[in-house]
Parts: structure tokens; C-alpha cells; sequence
């Protein structure tokens, strides 16, 4: 057995251990106005009918032309959707909701400190402010359809507003998660072949104003560096017309987006019809190996399956405030921010801070004063407000209908305080799994139809057919207590389309496993792996294990433990550096950091901050370890492998196993006893 092989099946079988959860049903309410309550929908998603009957969702769109073949599966497994049609992300998200909602708020932006007012965006003002920003990316900075775009926003109107205005022409945007330093935005810029930059001067997080624009400074460097040059800086103002970063400006590169813009006051620039498989952004995700990957989403598709889920399984009416706290630069924020209710002509909420702040009330004090009726959040959030404000929530009086949790497995626990304190009892939860590549929801339940289980995501989704298969490629049937690794038999509109700029990595990634036939068409041979371990009840929920590879979900986001090490490398002492997922109370999972020094060397805590500086300034905040053990030599195999599996039990102080299989056994105890301390 490999490595990977055994700690996948530790980690499976702790989990099955777990007792079954009790059912828990909507209300009468909630089932009166769901906009889904017929359960033939999994009879017209059944795999007999596939792939018409995601037609359905195609119709939730306008058109410019209509499509005339659903599924092209010429060039599997990179599938495409409703090709011969041809469609505008920008317009289905806003133009065709004016004429009836012109005056509705369609993003409700709310400033972190509490004397700054929220503004209240309204389809028509979000019409002027896309169509004016798509003229300067136009004009100004001579963009057309199939270039792209990176952003490094924050979470601010403006994001969306910039994803708009590119999706108007066609641009494909890379939002960079705002968190995520220079270099990592420098990365990719050069894997995507960028030529402009869009950033913002400084933001609020936590009660302070962050100076975001000196990231944009290292980025263009970095960038430069690997040979891409950033020919301009698009660069937003937290607060119009007044400098609030010290970052000063350089010339004829920054430009301020405040000043630039009044040269196209009044610009209108009709949307451009895309080709319903014409990539419209790329989300880069963390893989096993250090690079990150561009995953390509489509317009049509991706759309389609945004706005069909978001209306389904999000609950989203039209008169609904919508708030999904996570961040733009998460698939999340994309697909169930962004695009999915502004399809559906909801009104949505942009949140520019945490949710902690000033005190953990902030978040329900936003829910009252907004009144948001649907929420969405992750584990990592609701541990967070549970631990540090249980007695929050009934001090406001909002009113939640329905609740999402996303991101990672949530404890039962969990689970249920969420139902009881946060939703008070009454609002229904969806535990939606799903992925970057995925575009939108997997598995969940249908919130007016099927009962929540604490823990379990619920069946697969209308129209998407999961199967658990072992490492040897048979099927495990539902209810056999077995945890496997979970695949989707079919593709689906959302899926992503391929890895930018890298085919043979996607194939390899996601498909090579299950595949027997690498040159058929048909889609039935093509299993996708998710990558996730996973096991099936009886009554077809699926309970998500966590990843069967070298990445660890820190907070509901993934990070590639290879992506943590060669930063850790980056720093001239360390020899080797070895990272291992460890149990955080509120971010689910936490890197721990090992590292081995150049021969000669001892380390100390001074040493040890350097690394994880190093961490955090290649990455982000979010890598940074728990702590970086500097050991005289890591644990390893005859063959000079690093048995993580061993670092993995000392950091989570579980029992460790057999060592004597190890080329160096004597090294555990040495490491256990630099841990303890
Ligand atoms: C990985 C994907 C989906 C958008 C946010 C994260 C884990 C996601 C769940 C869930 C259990 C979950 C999986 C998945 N995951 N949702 N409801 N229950 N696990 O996107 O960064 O691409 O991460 O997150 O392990 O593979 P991502």
C-alpha cells in the first residue's frame, strides 16, 4: 500500500463510525412558497433523459440565438454546451431585468465600519456603472472578447461591477482572492497571460484600512520577472478622488479608475453575444503539484446551471435579499454572489468586512437591518460566531427562510446549532458539496422536497448521478458503510471546461482514473473524479470524508500541501519541509509545518517566524502555519520518502502506528519530543 493509500483509509473509516443522523423536515411554510416542490424533477433529470433535460435550465435564459445541439461530446472529455448558441452573461444579469426592476437593488454593498452607509445599488445605477466601466476597458485599455483580465479585489461593489463590464465584452476575468499576496496574484497573471491589472487602493477588514494597492506593485514585478508585463494598473479608490494608500502611483502604468472614467460618463456599449462555450472567467484552485490551476468556466453553461441552482436549490425569488457571506474570489462568491441571483433578478449582498466586527452580532445585525430572508455561509463561520457569540443571534429580529453551509463537512453539532440558534428553528439548511472545477451545487437536498440530515450533503442534485467506486474501479452500493471515492457518472453544464492552457492536466487530474477507453466520445465512459472521499446511505445521502489527495481545507478552502512546502523552500536555510493537515476548532483543518535545516544548521523561533513569514508573504495569510517544528530530520521510507502520514499523527497527537518499516525510526521520538514541548 502506498502512503496516500493509507492514511485515505484511516481517515475513511473513522468517519463511518459515526452514528446516522436523525431527519429533519421543511416547515409547511417553507414548502407553501419553494419554488421546487415536485419530486418528478428526478424523473426529468433522470439518466434515461440526459442531457435534455437541461434544457430546463438553459431556458431560464435569454438567448441572442438559440442553441442548437445541448451536449458536444467531439472532444471528451472537455464537453461542450448548447453549442451553435450564442448568449451575454452582462445582459442576463442585468439588461433584461430592467424594464420591469429597473429601481430594485440588485446589490445591497455594506461597508465594514459601522458610521459608513450601505449603499443600495439599483439595477439601473448597476446598468450605468457596468456599461461606463466596460467603455474604459474598452477604449482605455483596448480589450476585446477572449483576452483576459486578472482582478485583485476586495469584496466591494466594484468587483462584480468589473466582472460585468468584462463578461459584457467577452473579457475573461481572473479574480484573485483579495487575501492572497502579490506573488500569488503575479503567478497568475502569467499563467493567464493578463495584461491588465484591476485593484483597488486600500479596503477595511477587522477595523483596519488595509493598503491592498502595494500588492499590485509586487505582483507586476514578480510578473515582469517570469516575463509578463502588466501594460496597466486599473486601480478603484476605496473612497473617490482621495488617496488612502500610501502605495504612491507610477506613471503611465496606475491609473486611478475615479479619474479615467468621467472621459465615459454616459458611455453605453451593447453586450456582445458570446458563443455559449466562450470561456467567461478562470478560478484558480489549488492542485497537488505547486501550480495552481486555471479553471475554465463557460458562459452558456455555466449560467445555465448557476441560475437553475441558484432558483432550485438556493430558493432565490425575485423579492428575496440574498446574502452569501463568502468572498468574490471563492467559486462561491462567483457563482452564488454574482452570477446566480443577479440572473434571477434578486437582490444580493456585498459584506466588505468579517463578520466578527465590531462584535459577533454584526452579522445578524446586517440580516435585521437588511432583512434577509436567505443565508449562506461555511463550518469554519458558524463554529467561529458559535464559539465567540452564542447568544447573538436572539438578540436580532431577522427572519431566515433558508440557510446554506458549504465549504467543507460539517459536524452534527454544528449542524444543529446552526438550525436552532442561527435559523431558529425554523429556517431549512442545504449543505451544498461541490467544487472550484464544479461550477455550481453536486449533492444536496432539494429544500422543499427532500428532508436535511445533519452531516450529509444529500443525494445528487437533479440531472447529476454520482457513484462511489474503490481504488480498484468497482461500484460500491449505497448503504455498505464503505467509504470510496466519489465520482459524477455524466457531465453537467456547470462543469468546468478544461484547465487553461493545460488539456492533459485536466484528463490526467480528473478523469484518467475511472477512464478505460481514453479515445471514446461517449460520455457514459468518462467518470469525473472529485477527489473527495465519500460514503452513500442507504437512503442515497452522501456524507463528504474530505480529500483523498495532498491538500488540506483550511477554513473551506483548499491548499495544496506542495503549494505551502516549495514557499516554505523559498527560504535559503531549509533543507526540507513537510506540511500536515491538523484539527483546528474553527478553521476545520490548519497546516503544520515541519521543516529540516540545511546540514549544520539549528533553528530557532526567530528562524521558524522567518518561514512562516515567507508562507504568508508567497501565499497569504491563509497558508500561515500553526506552527513550524524545526527538526533534525524528517521521518522517512527506505526510499527517501517523508511519511507525512507519521507527522501527521504527532501533530494531532493520534496514535502513530507501526514506525519500524521507517529507514530512520529512531527520529519519532526526537520529533515527539520537540512537539510536546
Ligand atoms: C472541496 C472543494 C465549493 C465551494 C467552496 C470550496 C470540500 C465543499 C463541501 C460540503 C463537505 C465539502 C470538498 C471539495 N467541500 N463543500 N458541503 N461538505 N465537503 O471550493 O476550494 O474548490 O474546495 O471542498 O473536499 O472537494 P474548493
Amino acid at each position: 500500500m502506498t502512503e496516500k493509500q493509507i492514511t485515505t483509509t484511516s481517515e475513511a473509516q473513522i468517519a463511518v463510525h459515526w452514528g446516522e443522523e436523525q431527519y429533519y423536515y421543511p416547515s409547511y411554510e417553507f414548502v407553501a412558497q419553494a419554488n421546487m416542490t415536485d419530486p418528478e424533477i428526478y424523473n426529468r433529470f433522470s439518466l434515461e433523459n440526459f442531457p435534455n433535460c437541461f434544457k430546463e435550465y438553459a431556458d431560464l435564459l435569454d438567448w441572442d440565438q438559440y442553441w442548437t445541439n445541448i451536449l458536444d461530446t467531439s472532444d471528451a472529455p472537455c464537453w461542450k454546451w448548447f453549442t451553435g448558441g450564442k448568449i451575454n452573461a452582462s445582459y442576463n444579469c442585468i439588461d433584461r431585468h430592467l424594464a420591469e426592476n429597473k429601481n430594485k437593488t440588485a446589490i445591497h454593498f455594506v461597508p465594514e465600519p459601522l458610521n459608513e452607509k450601505t449603499e443600495h445599488i439599483t439595477y439601473q445605477e448597476l446598468y450605468v456603472r457596468v456599461n461606463e466601466f466596460t467603455a474604459l476597458l474598452q477604449d482605455f485599455c483596448g480589450l476585446k472578447a477572449g483576452d483576459r483580465v486578472t482582478l485583485h479585489m476586495p469584496m466591494v461593489a466594484e468587483l462584480p461591477i468589473a466582472m460585468l463590464a468584462c463578461a459584457r465584452l467577452g473579457v475573461i476575468h481572473s479574480q484573485v482572492f483579495g487575501g492572497f499576496s502579490g506573488r500569488a496574484c503575479a503567478d497568475r497573471i502569467v499563467d493567464s497571460d493578463s495584461h491588465i491589472l484591476i485593484t483597488m487602493d486600500t479596503y477595511f477588514r477587522n477595523g483596519k484600512l488595509i493598503d491592498h494597492k502595494q500588492n499590485a506593485d509586487v505582483a507586476c514585478e514578480l510578473a515582469e520577472k517570469d516575463g509578463k508585463k502588466i501594460d496597466k494598473v486599473l486601480v478603484w479608490q476605496r473612497y473617490p478622488g482621495k488617496a488612502s494608500s500610501k502605495t504612491p502611483m507610477i506613471e503611465n502604468r496606475d491609473f486611478f479608475v475615479n479619474d479615467i472614467l468621467k472621459d465615459y460618463y454616459g458611455a453605453r456599449v451593447a453586450p456582445v453575444p458570446m458563443p455559449a462555450e466562450a470561456p467567461l472567467f478562470l478560478m484558480y484552485t489549488s492542485g497537488t503539484t505547486g501550480k495552481p490551476k486555471g479553471c475554465q468556466h463557460s458562459t452558456g453553461g455555466y449560467l445555465a446551471y448557476v441560475a437553475g441552482t441558484s432558483k432550485f436549490i438556493q430558493d432565490i425569488h425575485p423579492e428575496d435579499t440574498y446574502w452569501c457571506m463568502a468572498d468574490i474570489g471563492w467559486i462561491t462568491g462567483h457563482s452564488y454572489i454574482v452570477y446566480g441571483p443577479l440572473a434571477l433578478c434578486a437582490s444580493t449582498v456585498v459584506y466588505e468586512g468579517v463578520p466578527t466586527f465590531p462584535d459577533a452580532g454584526r452579522a445578524w445585525q446586517i440580516a435585521q437591518d437588511l432583512d434577509v430572508n436567505i443565508f449562506h455561509t461555511a463550518p469554519t463561520t458558524i463554529r467561529a460566531l458559535r464559539k465567540i457569540g452564542p447568544d447573538e443571534p436572539a438578540k436580532y429580529n431577522y427572519n431566515f427562510k433558508h440557510m446554506t453551509t458549504v465549504g467543507e463537512p460539517i459536524e452534527p453539532e454544528v449542524w444543529r446549532w446552526y438550525h436552532e440558534v442561527v435559523g431558529k428553528g425554523k429556517a431549512i439548511i442545504v449543505d451544498t458539496w461541490w467544487q472550484t472545477e464544479t461550477g455550481g451545487f453536486l449533492c444536496s437536498t432539494l429544500p422543499g422536497i427532500s428532508p436535511m440530515k445533519p452531516g450529509s450533503a444529500g443525494p445528487g442534485l437533479p440531472g447529476i448521478h454520482p457513484v462511489i467506486y474503490d481504488d480498484d474501479g468497482n461500484v460500491l452500493p449505497a448503504g455498505v458503510g464503505k467509504a470510496g471515492n466519489i465520482c459524477i457518472q455524466n457531465p453537467w453544464p456547470g462543469g468546468f471546461q478544461t484547465i487553461w492552457g493545460d488539456r492533459q492536466r485536466y484528463v490526467d487530474t480528473y478523469y484518467s482514473r475511472y477512464n478505460k477507453d481514453p479515445d471514446s466520445k461517449d460520455w457514459r465512459d468518462w467518470p469525473y473524479l472529485a477527489g473527495d472521499a465519500a460514503v452513500e446511505a442507504e437512503d442515497g445521502y452522501y456524507r463528504i470524508l474530505g480529500r483523498i489527495d495532498d491538500l488540506i481545507n483550511v477554513s473551506g478552502h483548499r491548499l495544496g500541501t506542495k503549494e505551502i512546502e516549495s514557499a516554505a523552500m523559498s527560504v535559503p536555510e531549509v533543507a526540507e519541509a513537510a506540511v500536515v493537515p491538523v484539527s483546528h476548532e474553527i478553521k476545520g483543518k490548519e497546516p503544520d509545518l515541519y521543516i529540516a535545516l540545511r546540514p549544520g544548521l539549528t533553528g530557532d523561533s526567530e528562524q521558524a517566524q522567518i518561514i512562516s513569514d515567507a508562507i504568508c508573504r508567497e501565499i497569504g495569510k491563509i497558508a500561515k502555519p500553526r506552527n513550524v517544528w524545526i527538526v533534525p530530520d524528517m521521518p522517512k521510507t527506505r526510499s527517501g520518502k517523508i511519511m507525512r502520514r507519521v507527522l501527521g499523527a504527532i501533530s494531532n497527537n493520534t496514535d502513530i502506528g507501526n514506525v519500524m518499516t521507517l529507514a530512520n525510526p529512531d527520529i519519532v521520538e526526537d520529533i515527539k519530543s520537540i512537539v510536546s514541548k
